[in-house]
C-alpha cells in the first residue's frame, strides 16, 4: 500500500513540497475567506512560513452567495499584490476562481472566458450532497470549449460514499481531482478523510489545495503537517502543483 510514494529520507516538514497552493480564498472581502487586506496579507504570510511559495487565488463564483466576476476579483487582486508589496513581501499571486456549478455557472460557460489556473483548468465545486443531475453534460460542455474541469475537493463530496466508481469515471472523462489537504487530518469528518484516501490509494488526485479560508485553517495546516495521512499526500508522486506554472 502506498508504494509509489516518494522516497524521502526525512518526512517533508512543510509544504514546499507542493510550492504553489492553488485554491484559496486569500483576496480581500468577496467571498466567505479574508475579510480585509489587513487579513489577506496575514494569510499570506503564514502560508510562506509553512513552505508555500506562489499563490493562485480562487475567490468563489457562486451567484446566490458570493456573485464574483472578473472585475471584483481583478480588484481584489491588484489591491492584494499593491498590500504585500507595501509590507516588503515578495511573492507571486495570482488568481482564478472556483465556480460553483449552478444555473449562473451554465450560463457563463456558454458565454464567458472562464477565469481559469494555467492549462486552461477551470475550478468547480458542487453540494457536498447531490451533484447537479446534469453534471457530465456540463463538464462535457466545458470540454468541448477547451476547459479541463477541476473538481475541488472531491472528498467532500458524500454522495460519492455509496458508489466510488464515480471517481474512477470522473477521472477517465479526463476531469482532474483536487483535494483539500486539511480533509486527510480529519478536519471535515471521518467520512471526508476516508473517501481523500480512498483517492489517493487509487492514484485519482492531481493536485492538493489548503482551501484556506481563515486563520483557524492556517493553525491547523500548521498544527496537523505531522499526520500520517497529510504525510502520504505530501510525498504522493502524482501531485502537479509544482509544475503549474510551467503550462
Ligand atoms: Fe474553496
Amino acid at each position: 500500500m502506498f508504494s509509489f510514494l516518494k522516497k524521502y529520507n526525512t518526512l517533508p516538514e512543510s509544504y514546499a513540497t507542493l510550492g504553489i497552493d492553488m485554491h484559496s480564498h486569500i483576496l480581500p472581502g468577496i467571498d466567505d475567506g479574508a475579510p480585509n487586506l489587513e487579513t489577506s496579507v496575514l494569510l499570506i504570510k503564514g502560508l510562506m512560513q509553512l513552505g508555500f511559495e506562489a499563490f493562485i487565488a480562487t475567490p468563489h463564483i457562486y451567484q446566490e452567495l458570493y456573485p464574483n466576476t472578473n472585475e471584483t476579483i481583478e480588484t481584489a487582486l491588484h489591491d492584494t499584490r499593491k498590500a504585500l508589496k507595501e509590507a516588503g513581501i515578495q511573492v507571486r499571486v495570482e488568481a482564478a476562481a472556483e465556480y460553483m456549478l449552478d444555473d449562473h455557472f451554465e450560463q457563463l460557460l456558454e458565454t464567458t472566458p472562464l477565469r481559469t489556473l494555467p492549462g486552461n483548468r477551470a475550478l468547480i465545486e458542487m453540494s457536498p450532497l447531490s451533484a447537479p443531475p446534469n453534471l457530465d453534460h456540463i463538464l462535457f460542455r466545458m470540454q468541448l470549449k477547451g476547459y479541463v474541469p477541476l473538481i475541488a475537493h472531491p472528498e467532500r463530496y458524500l454522495f460519492v460514499k455509496t458508489n466510488k466508481a464515480r471517481y474512477h469515471d470522473w477521472h477517465d472523462r479526463g476531469y482532474e481531482l483536487q483535494l483539500n489537504l486539511l480533509s486527510l487530518t480529519g478536519y471535515y469528518g471521518p467520512s471526508v478523510r476516508d473517501l481523500g484516501l480512498y483517492l489517493l490509494k487509487n492514484k485519482l488526485v492531481h493536485f492538493a489545495g489548503t482551501d484556506l479560508h481563515h486563520t483557524k485553517h492556517l493553525e491547523l495546516l500548521g498544527k496537523t503537517l505531522k499526520d500520517k495521512n497529510l504525510q502520504k499526500l505530501l510525498q504522493y508522486e502524482g501531485l502537479n502543483n509544482k509544475n503549474l506554472f510551467q503550462n
